[in-house]
This record gives C-alpha cells, sequence and structure tokens, in this order.
C-alpha cells in the first residue's frame, strides 16, 4: 500500500550522506619508516643509559605486522609532513583566528555540503546540526554550531562524544527527533581530526588513526527525497571500560611530551578490545534484529566500524552464519585505518548505492566506552 506524506510523518529516514577525505596520504611505509628512525635516534641518544639497564631501549615499527594485525595499509591526514618528521610526530597547522573557520568546522562543512546536495536539500529546511566525533577541538562555542552558521542553518546545533559511537549516537538522536516531531531535518556531521589525539611515538597504536569528515542528513520520511533509506531501528549500549581511554582534558593541561606520560592521548589494550568487544556487537546486532524481526543472515550488507578487519570478519561471520564476503561486509579501513565514528560511515557512503529497493542493511559503530550502535536500514527509492 502506497504511504501518504501524513503517514509517513514522524519517520527517520537517510536522506544522504556526505564524505570529506583530506588529500594527504601516509602509506604503512612512510609511517614505518618515520618510526624507526625516530627509534633509531632515542636509541642512539640513550645508548649509556639502555647499556646500563636505566632505559628501555625501543624496538622498530613493522609494516607486515600493521597489515597483518589489523588490515590497515594506508591513511589520510590533514598535515601530512609534521607527523612524519621524526622531531615531531604529530600534526600542526597554523592557529586560526577567531574570526576564521576553524579546522574541525571546515572539513564537517565540506562533508554537510556534500550530504545536502545529494539529498537536494536547502539549508534553510535544515533544523538542527549535530558535531558528533570522538574530539573537538575545542570547549565551546560548540563545533556544531559554527558548521550551522557557516552552511546558513536555522534551528540549533550541539556537539556530543561518544568516541568511536559518536555518529551512531548522533543518528539515534536525530532520528529520535523526528520521531517526536522536534525536527524534520537533521544533520550528523562527524569531523575527526583522529591524527590530533594518536600517539605517533606508540609503537603499538601509532598506525591505527585517520583523518577525514563524514555527514548523514536524517530526515522525516515525509519530506525525504525519493530515493532514501528508512530507518527500520536504532539501538545504543554502552559498558564502562578503561580498555580504550584518552586522559586530556582542560583539568589536566601538561602537555603529553612533558610530563613523560602518554595518556593524554590515545591509550588502549589492543588484545582486551578485540576479545570483549566483538561478542558483546555481535550479540547486540542479533538481538536488535530479532526485536525489529530481521533475519540477521538475511541482511544484504553490513557496514561496521572500521578498527580490525579481524573483528569485522569475526562479527560479520556472526551475524550473517558464514565468511561475510567483501561485498557483504565492505571494508575502508585498509585506505583509511581507522576513523573512529567516521569509519562506518564511510563504508555506507562508498558501497550502498549498488543495493536495490528493499534491501536490508545495518551500520554498525563500536569502541571506546565501550560503546557500541546499531542503525538497521532498509533502501527506499
Ligand atoms: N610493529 C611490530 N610489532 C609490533 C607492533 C608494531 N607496530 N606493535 C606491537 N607489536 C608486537 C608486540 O610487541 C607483540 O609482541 P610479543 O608477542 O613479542 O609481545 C606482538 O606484536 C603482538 O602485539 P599485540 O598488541 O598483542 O597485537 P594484536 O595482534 O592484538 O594487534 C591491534 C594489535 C591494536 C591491531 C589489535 O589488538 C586491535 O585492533 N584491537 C582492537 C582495537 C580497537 O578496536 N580499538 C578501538 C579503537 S577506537
Amino acid at each position: 500500500m502506497e504511504l501518504t506524506a501524513q503517514d509517513r510523518t514522524g519517520r527517520p529516514v537517510i536522506s544522504a550522506t556526505g564524505l570529506f577525505t583530506p588529500e594527504h596520504v601516509i602509506t604503512n611505509e612512510e609511517l614505518v619508516a618515520s618510526y624507526n628512525d625516530y627509534v633509531e635516534g632515542h636509541n642512539a641518544s640513550n645508548a649509556n643509559a639502555i647499556a646500563a639497564g636505566e632505559v628501555e631501549a625501543l624496538q622498530p615499527s613493522s609494516v607486515e605486522f600493521i597489515e597483518k594485525a589489523s588490515g590497515i595499509k594506508a591513511r589520510h591526514v590533514m598535515a601530512k609532513e609534521p607527523i612524519l618528521d621524526p622531531d615531531i610526530m604529530s600534526p600542526r597547522w597554523e592557529e586560526r583566528g577567531n574570526d576564521e573557520l576553524s579546522i574541525m568546522a571546515e572539513i564537517g562543512v565540506k562533508a554537510a555540503r556534500q550530504a545536502l546536495e545529494r539529498a537536494g536539500r536547502d539549508p534553510k529546511d535544515v533544523d538542527a546540526v549535530l558535531c558528533a566525533a570522538s574530539n573537538m577541538q575545542r570547549a565551546y562555542p560548540a563545533m556544531a554550531i559554527e558548521i550551522q552558521q557557516e552552511l546558513g542553518i536555522e534551528g540549533f546545533g550541539f556537539d556530543m562524544n561518544v568516541a568511536c559511537s559518536s555518529a551512531t549516537f548522533g543518528i539515534q538522536t536525530a532520528a529520535d527527533y523526528i520521531r517526536a516531531g522536534n525536527a524534520k531535518s537533521v544533520l550528523v556531521v562527524s569531523p575527526e581530526i583522529t591524527s590530533g589525539h594518536l600517539n605517533w611515538r606508540d609503537r603499538d597504536s601509532h598506525f591505527i588513526f585517520g583523518d577525514v569528515a563524514t555527514a548523514v542528513l536524517v530526515e522525516d520520511a515525509a519530506i525525504a527525497p525519493p530515493e532514501h533509506w528508512d530507518i527500520l531501528g536504532t539501538k545504543l549500549k554502552t559498558v564502562f571500560s578503561n580498555n580504550i581511554r584518552n586522559n586530556f582534558g582542560f583539568l589536566n593541561r601538561a602537555h603529553p611530551d612533558g610530563d613523560g606520560k602518554p595518556d593524554k592521548l590515545f591509550v588502549q589494550e589492543g588484545r582486551k578490545v578485540f576479545k570483549e568487544v566483538v561478542p558483546m556487537v555481535a550479540q547486540m546486532i542479533i538481538d536488535e534484529a530479532e526485536r525489529l524481526e530481521i533475519d540477521p543472515k538475511g541482511l544484504r550488507r553490513l557496514w561496521l566500524h572500521q578498527a580490525n578487519a579481524g573483528m569485522n570478519r569475526l562479527i560479520s561471520h556472526k551475524v550473517l552464519g558464514h565468511e561475510a564476503s567483501n561485498d557483504e561486509s565492505p571494508t575502508v579501513l585498509d585506505t583509511y585505518a581507522n576513523t573512529s565514528s567516521a569509519g562506518s560511515i564511510i563504508a555506507f557512503h562508498k558501497h550502498s548505492e549498488d543495493l536495490a529497493v528493499g534491501d536490508d542493511g545495518l551500520i554498525c559503530s563500536f569502541g571506546a566506552g565501550y560503546s557500541a550502535g546499531t542503525v538497521f536500514v532498509r533502501k527506499v527509492g
């Protein structure tokens, strides 16, 4: 039966997505060469202390390990040279004045403009902007409000941070505004400049992250373009864990290099994360599918969080009941690395156009907190 516009009011859909990819790429080879230069320099200048057993010698990183352990081959970054400079090993750019668009807002706006264009949506008809990302570049004013201003959107905006699950938590928040009748069009923008919170001098994690920005336009089905994705259901979950943590904040302003403690940057117990998060997320997907009366084995595609190829292999196997092909569970991790909350949205953005009307799929995130979010969608057109 055809739905009338009134029937469709209050039903959230994804009208379009947008993606901004930074032009600079760091390959594993470049990354490891720079890291190993740093190791060599560190070990040479601490040779006596190392020989006396007072300082531990650093071990070199390896391209083979990175690819085998994670599936990552390269990453995009906002600033390549300073990251690869063994004396800096961190992104750097000119500090911008308060009257200039800030860097996070700039890339968020680029992704948002693409989503708006793809949906044929005039910014004046958008009601709210949520900036949902792992890190905000400042405390306030909210990044979302700056993005809202730059796009010429009326209404309201605010920032939200649920680490790698920020985008799916943002989608559910936007969907709830639509379900409640508080908004008809909400932009969920995820500018992830993860290079700023990665410790590029930490062998265990220096290869993990990349920079990117995504945008998801969540709208009321009544105003959505003819081609869109019905949101069949959303589910969020959090369970406290210290296994992924970053202690940076305005209550502890010591420079990460200055006090010798690396805890003001990303730290994790990668093995534990792997072991604990895989079963939690797989079960969450299966339970939510059951609640929505969807056969998980019949899902046409899984757009999973992009942290580790092995994790995604295990989760998709548990959900689909067989080893997933790249068509069933596409990877963007190889070229983007882990882009925090943006990962599953990049996968959706790049690998959803070929699905047929009526196909069901799942956008799923997981990460620090722990946090996990599922968004089941069906193609309409
Ligand atoms: N180069 C070479 N060897 C390395 C290395 C590097 N860059 N980093 C670690 N190693 C070594 C370790 O020292 C260790 O050696 P040992 O066995 O002699 O002690 C060995 O490789 C295995 O290290 P481990 O840390 O146990 O690797 P892993 O197989 O667990 O892979 C991750 C590491 C981080 C890729 C993996 O655990 C992971 O992806 N976990 C989930 C992360 C995640 O989802 N995080 C969420 C972030 S939002």
